[in-house]
Formats: structure tokens, sequence, C-alpha cells
């Protein structure tokens, strides 16, 4: 992903957020502030929710969302998940209904045995017994699984099924989040994360035919478990401010707002909870980006047929932007909303004016655990100093309607290769706060993923 973020327009012609971020290590917060922000929750504890909230995604205990332990990737064995190994007892079905609308809440957070994988690379490298330990618990924390190109929905089905053998095996709601990326001309301002197709190359019928069509054929047959589905991160707010600068051309758009309605529109099924990516304050925080980025996220919805599987908006999706400070090392260009808790509250207001007003969040905190990391807001590749910010979590408050935190980028892929020479090598991979011995975005980076665990915060 290429995150951008936009310079700022004009002054702020109402105060969408407080801007009065007051307080410092998590006390006080966004719930403060009076403006348009309309924040209903008490805010308490904002920056840093302690771990009492009713229905935590991610169970303390020793089950914990890996059924085989840590060595492999914890997939329940058999693929078909009809009938689950060893103890399974709810072989009948589970009821996955959700009395709120919320599918994170009540619900165990599928571990992606992938990730497990990956993490475990850097525990065979690892010889420091104390961060061994550091890494064995993130191999118990959920993580998205990224549908970022063609070839990867092959792997969808039996990451459905694993998802469904567990829930039969523990008798309790398994949560499964995806993340749909794959629109023709992908990643319009930014390099490092330009996808597969294009639209002068038939990617429009590709992304429909070959992509959304057997992704919706695999949800449906999968229709007895919860589904988050994060849709198409930076293309509709790439819309909002990028417009006629590099490949955000009018195709582009077009593209962009057409598909992403025939992917909402497609997936919508009672199961499958759809979040469409909503930037992050960095980027929709002034004003008049948040008003045309809401324009645009109604235009798409309706145009759409206003499906009721859109539960809400993604924010900070592989950003690095904390949920709340009041000082930054960079300027913070008279931004009123300094973190994502402002955001979101300032973001739900811009949304009611259109109305979106029932719309819900998930923050992405899975790299934001540490601020003051970057000399510019606007740099979002590979930063040296971040850490994994809060864990999955549902109902954690402290901004509007917030369903959950939960970590949408996996700690330790790559946001973007830093090599100079390479066909996706983007400038900010190479800007004085981006790690210089990054791999290709999406590949793992061992150095940067034991970074990451070290500057957790909290501490894992
Ligand atoms: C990359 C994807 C990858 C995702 C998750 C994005 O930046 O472009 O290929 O799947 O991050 O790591």
């Amino acid at each position: 992903m290429g995150k951008w973020f936009a310079v700022l327009l004009a002054t702020a012609s109402f105060a969408a957020c407080s801007g009065d971020n007051g307080g410092e290590g998590g006390e006080g917060g966004a719930a403060a502030g009076t403006g348009a922000g309309t924040p209903t929750s008490s805010g308490v504890g904002a920056g840093t929710p302690t771990s009492s909230g009713v229905g935590a995604g991610t169970p303390t205990g020793s089950t914990g969302a890996t059924p085989t332990g840590t060595t492999g990737a914890g997939t329940p064995t058999g693929s078909t998940g009809a009938s689950p190994t060893g103890g399974g007892n709810c072989t009948g079905g589970v009821d996955i209904a959700t009395a709120s609308g919320n599918p994170f809440e009540g619900a165990e957070l599928f571990v992606d045995p992938g990730y497990v994988a990956k993490v475990q690379s850097s525990i065979d490298k690892t010889t420091d017994a104390a961060l061994v330990e550091q890494m064995k618990k993130v191999q118990k924390i959920s993580t998205a699984f990224w549908l970022d190109r063609i070839a990867a929905v092959d792997g969808l089905a039996a990451h459905l099924d694993a998802a469904l053998a567990l829930q039969n095996q523990i008798c309790k709601p398994v949560t499964s989040v995806i993340v749909v990326y794959d629109l023709p001309n992908r990643d319009c301002f930014a390099e490092a994360s330009n996808g597969e197709l294009r639209v002068e190359n038939g990617g429009v019928e590709r992304y429909r035919n070959e992509f959304i069509a057997p992704i919706k054929a695999i949800l449906a047959a999968h229709p007895n478990q919860r589904i988050v589905a994060v849709i198409e991160p930076d293309s509709l707010p790439n819309l909002a401010t990028n417009l006629g600068k590099k490949d955000c051309t009018p195709e582009t758009e077009k593209a962009y707002r057409e598909e992403v309605a025939h992917a909402i529109s497609e997936l919508n099924m009672p199961h499958v909870y759809q979040y469409i990516d909503a930037a992050h304050s960095g980027w929709l925080g002034w004003p008049d980006n948040q008003t045309k980025g809401a324009e645009i996220f109604s235009d798409v919805i309706k145009a759409a047929g206003n499906p009721a599987g859109v539960r809400g908006f993604a924010t900070n999706v592989a950003n690095y932007t904390q949920l709340s400070y009041s000082t930054e090392s960079y300027d913070q260009q008279s931004n009123p909303c300094y973190g994502e808790f402002d955001y979101v509250d300032a973001m739900a207001a811009a949304l009611a004016d259109v109305g979106l007003g029932d719309k819900h969040f998930i923050i992405d905190t899975s790299r934001n655990g540490r601020g003051n990391i970057r000399a510019d807001w606007g740099y979002w590749c590979n930063n040296i100093g971040a850490g994994m910010g809060e864990r999955p979590k549902a109902n954690p408050g402290g901004a509007t309607r917030l369903d959950a935190f939960y970590w949408v980028k996996p700690p330790g892929d790559s946001d973007g290769t830093a090599d100079k020479n390479a066909e996706r090598y983007d400038l900010f991979c190479g800007y004085e706060n981006a790690d210089q011995r990054a791999p290709e975005a999406g590949h793992w980076f061992h150095e940067y993923f034991v970074e990451c665990v070290k500057n957790a915060n909290p501490p894992l």
C-alpha cells in the first residue's frame, strides 16, 4: 500500500475535530471534544484501554486462537472444516448471530496460520529467549488475510475451513478478517503496491470475473461463520485528495468508484461484515477532505444499492497514526484531528451529514504503538521505531461506534521495497524514517518485525 497523505487544504470551515486532545498517556482523549464530532462514548482511558471490556476478542486463556499450539501453522488438521478433529462438540453448528451487529463481539478472532508461520520463521532466527517469548505471544494474535492478488484467492477456502473447524471445536463464534485489495490501477498515488490489474488491459473484467466472483462463491459457501471484509485500502481516499495526480486519472476514478460499488454489492451477505477503507487522521483529517471523502463514500454506497452488509469503515489501515496524542515531532499543519479517536468521531459526523449516520468503525492498531517516529505525517513506509499497538479487541471505547481495534496490517510484512532499482520502488521507502533493509510490499521483513515486537506498546 502506498498510503498517502493529503496536503493541507483550506482552513477548517467548521470544527470537525475538537482539537482538544488533552491529557497524556491515555488519559483524556477524543471524547472531550464538543465540536461536530459527536463523541458519544465516555472516552475513558482513551489511549490505553484496559482489557476489562466484555467480549474482548482475544481471550488470554490458554486455548488461544491456535488450536494446535505454537508449532506449525495452527491449522486444525483436515481442511474441509466439516468434521473438526478431536474434542469437537459443536459440529451441529454454533449460533453466529450477534445481537449488536458487531462481528467482533463475543467472538474468538481467527489467527491466520500463514502469519503464525511467518512469525515462526523469525522465532527460528532468534536466540534471545525473552524476545522469543514475546514473539510467541504475537503468534496468538489475529491478523487479516490479504487477498492482494487473484492467486491469493486460492487460499481463502482453506483459511475459512480452518476457522470453522476451530469454531466447531470451541463452540463459540470465530470471526475471520479478510482484506479485498486488487482494484485495477491499484495504489494510484504510490508505487510500492501497484497491482496486477490495469484498466487498459481488461482489468475491470478480470477484477469482476477472476477476483470478486470467486471470493463471493467462497464466502457464500461458508455461511455459518462471521467474516469481516476490509474493502480496498486507499482507493476511495485517493479519489478525495489525489485526483489528477500520478496514476489517479479519470479512468482510475471510474474504476475505483464502479468496482468498489461492485465489490460491496456482490459481497453483501448476512454473515459478511464489510468495512470500507477510510484513510486515517493524517489524510482525511482536514475537514474539507473529510467532507469530500464522505461524499464519495456515500455516492459509492448508493451506487451499490445501499447494501446492508456495509457495517462501516476501517481507519488507519497499514498506517502508524496513534489513537490519541497532543504533540508530534512533525508539523500537524492545523489538522484538527490529531489521532484516530478524534478522526473517527469527526468522520462519523461527516458521514451523518450524508445520511450514513449508522456506520461503525474499526481502527488498525497493528503498528501504532509509538509516536514521534517520523519527520512528516505523510511517511507511510516501514517507519523506523514503530511498535505494535493495542491488541485486537471488541468494543474498546474511546470513539464513536468503534467496533474494534484490529491488526489489519500484519506487523512484519513490509510496506514496500527500499531497493531503488526495483520496479515498485517508491520514494517514500527511501526517506529518512524508512527502514532501508526492506523487501517488497507484503514480503516478510524479519528485522522490522523484531523492532515492532521490541517497541510494542502496550508491551507484549
Ligand atoms: C501489500 C500487500 C500485502 C499487504 C499486507 C500491502 O502493503 O501491497 O501485498 O498483502 O500490505 O502486508
